[in-house]
């Protein structure tokens, strides 16, 4: 059986329940929520409430129905960066951000709509809430950082950054894309005005689920407008939450998937299933034989001699002498072990670790890899640099 360690591109394989979710809910219901009154319409528009209401619940957000669905974290980040910032705005953001948050913010900044502060990471690779403070200006009206970054799994202290966003009175954008479902969020504790998230990585649900989770401080212009279910005789998008930012039909089977794993990660806890993934890094570092022999950007030290605090599940590594994309294909060619080489959608992350353009080799665990999964994916990578 093939080995499967790309789990921060998206989860697999789903929890059972996830998958019978979807089919249950597509056999059984399967309307349009909210397009008429009839029992199935009904019933569909009660599954995403309720989903709704278990994200808050993880997420620390009071209002359930500010919750709103799009069809991943990218698609949250747009809807919030687009329909906040306008002319003569400031924004701060950093170098570990994915291009679903630098793409938007450098095409205003292009533009000549904003203007763009982009912090640089500490060796540590985080953002220092010192080097924060100092880049407010009397226009700044965002702070997009990542929660977790995709390409060094460092855990950002959105906590004392979101505080001082608060102070400035500028709005704090939180990717969560690698965080939700991953690492306990509090968004009225630390301060996160817009959360993005998507459904289908450590939220256990399918593909094309996602969205943002608008705090009440934020005003956000719909960027998709169009029908919502409910009254229809108004000529413009309704004001009212979650029908504002949710123009057209939802993907309701993915939601009711997604609304399984959320379910399971509010009954298990996201702390033990963080720790277990912690643990399964640690198994792979300090499995391999030689480990001298490879480069870990610091990550080996964390995840060997301090479980991995500080991190989500994923590791990034280089073998010398080789490409990223070549131990990509020979792990996946010969040894059938799926992993993500490359730039990982974040050059600015690569250009901060001194891997632009090559990348690095990321293996990403999930809530079901097993500790001998990482054994055989560590005597792999031993087999490749013996030669
Ligand atoms: C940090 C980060 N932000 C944003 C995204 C975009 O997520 P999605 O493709 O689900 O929109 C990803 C996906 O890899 C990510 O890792």
């Amino acid at each position: 059986m093939g080995i499967y360690l790309d789990n921060a591109a998206t989860s697999y394989p789903k929890p059972e329940e996830v998958y019978k979710g979807i089919e249950a809910f597509a056999r059984a219901s399967g309307a349009n929520p909210g397009r008429g009154g009839h029992r199935r319409a009904v019933e569909a528009e009660a599954m995403i409430n309720d989903t709704r209401r278990l994200l808050a619940r993880l997420f620390g957000v009071n209002r359930p129905e500010r919750i709103v669905f799009g069809h991943n974290a990218t698609d949250g980040l747009n809807m919030a960066i687009k329909g906040v910032l306008g002319p003569g705005d400031h924004a701060i953001t950093s170098v570990l951000e994915h291009n679903s948050v630098s793409r938007p913010l450098n095409q205003l900044e292009k533009a000549g709509v904003i203007t763009l502060t982009r912090l640089p990471a500490t060796a540590d690779h985080l953002i220092d809430p010192d080097e924060v403070a100092r880049a407010f200006r009397p226009k700044t009206r965002l702070l997009a950082l990542t929660h977790a970054s995709n390409v060094t799994g460092t855990i950002q202290p959105v906590g004392p950054i979101g505080r001082i966003a608060r102070e400035r009175e500028a709005l704090f954008l939180v990717d969560a894309a690698q965080s939700a479902g991953a690492v306990p969020i509090d968004c009225e504790k630390d301060c996160i005005d817009l959360l993005a998230f998507t459904g289908h990585k450590a939220l256990l649900g399918p593909t094309g689920t996602g969205g943002l989770a608008v705090g009440e401080r934020a005003a956000v212009r719909p960027w998709r407008e169009g029908g919502t279910g409910g009254d229809s005789t108004r000529p413009v998008q309704p004001e009212e939450f979650p029908h504002r930012l949710e123009g057209g039909t939802p993907n309701v089977f993915g939601i009711a998937g997604l609304r399984e794993g959320v379910r399971l990660l509010l009954d298990r806890g996201v702390e033990p299933i963080l720790a277990h993934e912690r643990a399964l890094l640690k198994t792979f570092v300090t499995s391999v034989k030689r480990p001298e022999r490879l480069q870990w950007y610091g990550a080996d030290k964390v995840l060997a001699d301090r479980n991995g605090e500080g991190r989500v599940g994923l590791v990034g590594v280089n073998l010398p002498g080789f490409a990223p994309s070549e131990v990509g294909a020979i792990l996946d060619e010969q040894f059938d072990i799926a992993v993500r080489p490359g730039l990982h959608c974040a050059p600015y992350a690569h250009k901060h670790l001194g891997t632009f353009p090559q990348g690095t080799v990321r293996l990403s665990v999930g809530i079901l890899t097993s500790p001998d999964e990482m054994l055989r994916a560590a005597a792999a990578i031993d087999e490749i640099t013996a030669g």
